[in-house]
C-alpha cells in the first residue's frame, strides 16, 4: 500500500519582524552619488515604496484606499465597517536628498508589525484602525514639508499646493495628476480627518535624547515651532575673466555672507536652531558670475515670537550685507508650522501602557505635528545610537526595532479598550 506522507500546512505565516520590512524597504532608493537614500514624493523610489506597502497591507488583510492628496490608507475595520473614532499609525516613506533608512520607514513597518501583533490578539479590533501613509513629509520634492497631512487638515491653500513646484519645474498639480490623483480635488478632506479619533507616529529619534537617557523608546511631548523661507540675492551676472574685482555685483559673495550670519544670529540666541542647507545659484556655472542666488533658510525655536523674530533679524541682516555688496535680496516665507504640545490626555494614555517610557521634546518636524492642531496625537520615538539624522549615518538596532513595534502595539492596544 502506498503510503502517503502528510505535511500539516503551517497555521499562520511566519510572523514578520520590523527587520525584516525595513531589509525590503532599505533595497529601494539607494542613492549611489549621496550616500544613503533618495526618495523624493512620486519618484520611482518612492512609487515602488507605495505598491510595497499596499502590497504588504492587502496581504494583512487590511483595505486599502488612497486618499483625495495622495495618503494611502490601510484599513483593520471592525464588523460593520464603521470607521468613526479610528484609531490611526504610520508615517511617510518619502526621504530627504541622501536621508537615512529609518526616517519615516520605521514607522510604517512597526505600524504593520503592530498590526501582526494585535492580530494574534484579536479576531476584530473593538476599534477601526488605519496605517497612514503620508505623501511628501519632507518636502524634499515641493518645498513645503508634511504637504499631505497640510492639504488633509486644510493647514494649506489647495491652490498654493497646486502651484508648488519641484526642481524641474512641474506643479504639483501636474505631477498630482499624472499619478492619478484629481488636483482639483485636493484639500481639506472633512470626512477623512472626522474619522480619526486618535494618531500615533512611531518616529525613529533624530537627536540624542535615548542615547544620554539608556532607553530604547520615549514617548514625545513637542515638536520645536520651525519654518522655512527662500532668500533671493539679486546682483549682476557677468564674465569670471572680463570682469575686474571692484566691478562685480556677486550675489554668490552676499550669500555666502548671509549664511554667516544666519549662523551668528542663532548662535546668540538660546534653544534657537537656523540652517542653510540648499543654495543655488543662477546660472549656475564655474566661469560665471551669478545673477541670482536662492537659498533656503530653516529657522527653529520653541517660542514662536523669537522665530519671527529671529527671521526678522536674519532679514535685516541680509539687507544691509545685500546693500554693501552691492546686491538686492527679497525673502519669502515658504511655510510656518507652529511649535506643538501633544494631546496630554493621550500621553497620559501612552504612559499607563508605556511606564517605563521617558518624555521627550523634538526639533524634528512630522505629520503627527500638523495633525496635532486637529486631533488627538501622539508620538513614539525609538532610540538611534548615532544621534543623527537627515544622513546615512542614521540607525536604529535590530532589538530597539522590534521593541519600538510592540511599544506601539502596546500604545494602540490600550487604546481601543
Ligand atoms: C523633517 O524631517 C523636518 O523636521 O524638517
Ligand atoms: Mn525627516
Ligand atoms: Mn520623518
Ligand atoms: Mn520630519
Amino acid at each position: 500500500m502506498a503510503r502517503t506522507i502528510e505535511t500539516e500546512p503551517l497555521a499562520t505565516a511566519p510572523a514578520a519582524t520590523v527587520t525584516g520590512l525595513m531589509a525590503e524597504i532599505s533595497a529601494v532608493g539607494t542613492d549611489a552619488l549621496r550616500g544613503g537614500y533618495t526618495r523624493p514624493v512620486y519618484s520611482t523610489a518612492e512609487l515602488d515604496l507605495r505598491a510595497w506597502f499596499t502590497e504588504q497591507a492587502e496581504k494583512r488583510g487590511l483595505a486599502v484606499e488612497t486618499d483625495r492628496n495622495g495618503a494611502i490608507w490601510a484599513w483593520w475595520d471592525i464588523p460593520g465597517g464603521d470607521r468613526s473614532n479610528s484609531l490611526v499609525t504610520g508615517s511617510h516613506l518619502d526621504s530627504v536628498p541622501g536621508g537615512g533608512p529609518f526616517d519615516g520607514p520605521l514607522g510604517v513597518a512597526s505600524a504593520l508589525v503592530a498590526v501582526d501583533i494585535l492580530k494574534a490578539r484579536m479576531a476584530t479590533p473593538p476599534r477601526p484602525l488605519a496605517v497612514v501613509v503620508f505623501p511628501e513629509e519632507e518636502g524634499s520634492r515641493f518645498g513645503v514639508a508634511c504637504l499631505g497631512s497640510r492639504l488633509l487638515t486644510g493647514a494649506i491653500d489647495p491652490d498654493k499646493a497646486r502651484n508648488l513646484r519641484d526642481p524641474d519645474g512641474s506643479t504639483f498639480a501636474d505631477v498630482a495628476r499624472a499619478n492619478g490623483l484629481d488636483p482639483r480635488h485636493v484639500g481639506k478632506d472633512e470626512q477623512l480627518l472626522g474619522r480619526i479619533g486618535a494618531f500615533v507616529e512611531l518616529h525613529v529619534e533624530q537627536g540624542r535624547g535615548l542615547i544620554d537617557l539608556d532607553q530604547p523608546v520615549a514617548i514625545a511631548s513637542s515638536i520645536l515651532g520651525h519654518g522655512r523661507w527662500r532668500l533671493s540675492v539679486h546682483g549682476q551676472g557677468n564674465h569670471a575673466g572680463t570682469t575686474l574685482m571692484a566691478d562685480r555685483y556677486d550675489p554668490m559673495v552676499s550669500a555666502s555672507r548671509m549664511v554667516v550670519a544666519v549662523r551668528d544670529i542663532a548662535r546668540k540666541q538660546p534653544h534657537a536652531r537656523a540652517t542653510v542647507g540648499r543654495l543655488q545659484p543662477v546660472p549656475g556655472g564655474t566661469n560665471v558670475i551669478a545673477s541670482r542666488v536662492d537659498f533656503w533658510l530653516d529657522v527653529r525655536h520653541p517660542n514662536d515670537a523669537v522665530t519671527a523674530a529671529l527671521v526678522e533679524s536674519i532679514h535685516l541682516q541680509a539687507r544691509v550685507i545685500a546693500a554693501e555688496e552691492g546686491c538686492r535680496v527679497e525673502l519669502r516665507e515658504e511655510s510656518l508650522s507652529p511649535t506643538v504640545h501633544f494631546d496630554p490626555g493621550l500621553q497620559k494614555d501612552l504612559q499607563l501602557a508605556l511606564p517605563d517610557a521617558p518624555v521627550l521634546d523634538t526639533g524634528a518636524g512630522h505629520d503627527a505635528g500638523v495633525l496635532a492642531a486637529h486631533v488627538p496625537t501622539a508620538m513614539v520615538f525609538v532610540r538611534n545610537p548615532s544621534g543623527v539624522s537627515h544622513s546615512p549615518e542614521e540607525h536604529v538596532l535590530d532589538e530597539d526595532a522590534e521593541t519600538g513595534a510592540q511599544t506601539l502595539a502596546d500604545a494602540l492596544h490600550g487604546l481601543m479598550a
